[in-house]
């Protein structure tokens, strides 16, 4: 009798945990077409423009090539295929139909065929510009700090940052010139345990500080944390864990330190925030999450694209819209957005990029 229930209960448990995890697959989700404009795709190698940021006059900086920690040889047979390697590419929004242009990196501590960019943070002091870009070395990550140099399309290669806490990073998000913040995406990069960190999950992301002197652990027991950006103010910081589907909000102290202050079910795989000039947040999102998985596998099997606007006021989402949404015809597996002005750029994990007339916004 006492078996009998412990077996129907230990049932009940796997056919839960399988129910979930194909809910959580979302295999019954449709994603209908709109766009905010006339929308086209802006010439390129269109293997991917992962994370971007735009500066206050319209230069927009964005990093290419990404190949992620333990991804498939089919990632990297499609990028060398594709002419691909690591880039950081200029786009000016007041000349929108010069389309992108490869930025030149100097400096003789850089090696150019190490370079796997991932996320990009843009730090602005007067005319100064710092620029910090999450990269997945062959050896380990690393995150790389340069100077821009807008009259020469240069980045001046100025400082390697290595660390055991820069582990897995997906991204940075710079609060000065010298200190900045970065998530751990994971802890296992592939194999049998990378699965059951996602399957179970077993939730070792983190997200960490460092203040310009040590490496500082703010939060963890989080998963797939993505991206991440400071408000305006800086008194916010806003990420959010891709799987579980929830944006977070942290306060900001003026030494650094953050404290958890609202989470929000966004209710799809959210990938890279930006912020518009009302400090609303921007993030390129996965609305059908086995088909990115599929995406990810192999770049050339379609995936849908979505950019949603969580509407802020005080740090706390008081109302979420959906930008854009592209059923996987015309551009796969959109991880970030930028807006400036009537306009808008799409960034995409390991596709095309798209720049969008901004007609209608709400
Ligand atoms: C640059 O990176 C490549 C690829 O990992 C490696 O083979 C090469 O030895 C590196 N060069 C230097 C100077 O470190
Ligand atoms: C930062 O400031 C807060 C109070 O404003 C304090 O509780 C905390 O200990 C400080 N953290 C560090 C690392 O100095």
């Amino acid at each position: 009798m006492i078996k009998k229930a412990i077996t129907a209960v230990i049932g009940l448990l796997i056919i839960q945990f399988i129910v979930k995890f194909l809910l959580k697959l979302e295999l019954f989700k449709h994603v209908y077409n709109h766009t905010p404009g006339p929308c086209r795709i802006v010439p390129g190698e269109g293997i991917g423009y992962e994370d971007m940021e735009t500066l206050p006059n319209g230069l927009t900086l964005i990093t290419s090539g990404l190949v992620m920690p333990g991804a498939s040889s089919t990632v990297s047979e499609h990028r060398k295929k594709h002419n691909g390697k690591g880039r950081i590419y200029l786009f000016d929004f007041n000349q929108p139909d010069k389309g992108i242009e490869e930025l030149k990196i100097v400096g003789d501590q850089f090696n150019h065929s190490d370079f796997g960019p991932h996320g990009i943070s843009l730090w602005k002091d007067k005319d100064k510009v710092t620029v910090m870009v999450v990269n997945h070395g062959s050896a380990v990550d690393t995150i790389e700090k340069f100077l821009f140099i807008a009259k020469d399309k240069q980045l001046k290669h100025l400082h390697t940052y290595r660390d055991p806490t820069i582990h897995m990073v997906n991204d940075v998000a710079m609060d000065s010139e010298n200190s900045f913040y970065f998530t751990n995406y994971a802890y296992y990069k592939s194999g049998l345990f990378h699965v059951l960190e996602a399957v179970i999950p077993l939730a070792y992301g983190n997200l960490m500080y460092y203040d310009g002197k040590a490496y500082h652990k703010q939060d963890e027991g989080l998963f797939t944390l993505n991206g991440l950006v400071l408000s305006h103010d800086q008194k916010y910081l806003y990420t959010g864990e891709t799987i579980p589907q929830k944006f977070h909000t942290f306060t900001r102290q003026k030494n650094g330190t953050l404290s958890r202050y609202q989470e929000f079910n966004v209710k799809t795989a959210i990938d890279n925030p930006t912020l518009d000039k009302d400090g609303n947040v921007l993030f390129g999102t996965h609305p059908i999450i086995w088909q990115v998985m599929g995406h990810t596998d192999n770049p050339e099997t379609p995936a849908p694209s979505q950019v949603i606007k969580l509407h802020m006021k005080d740090g706390a989402v008081t109302k979420m819209t959906e930008v854009f949404a592209d059923d996987g015809h015309t551009l796969y597996g959109s991880s970030v957005a930028s807006l400036y002005n009537d306009a808008m750029l799409v960034g995409t994990v390991l596709h095309k990029l798209m720049y969008c007339e901004v007609r209608w916004i709400d």
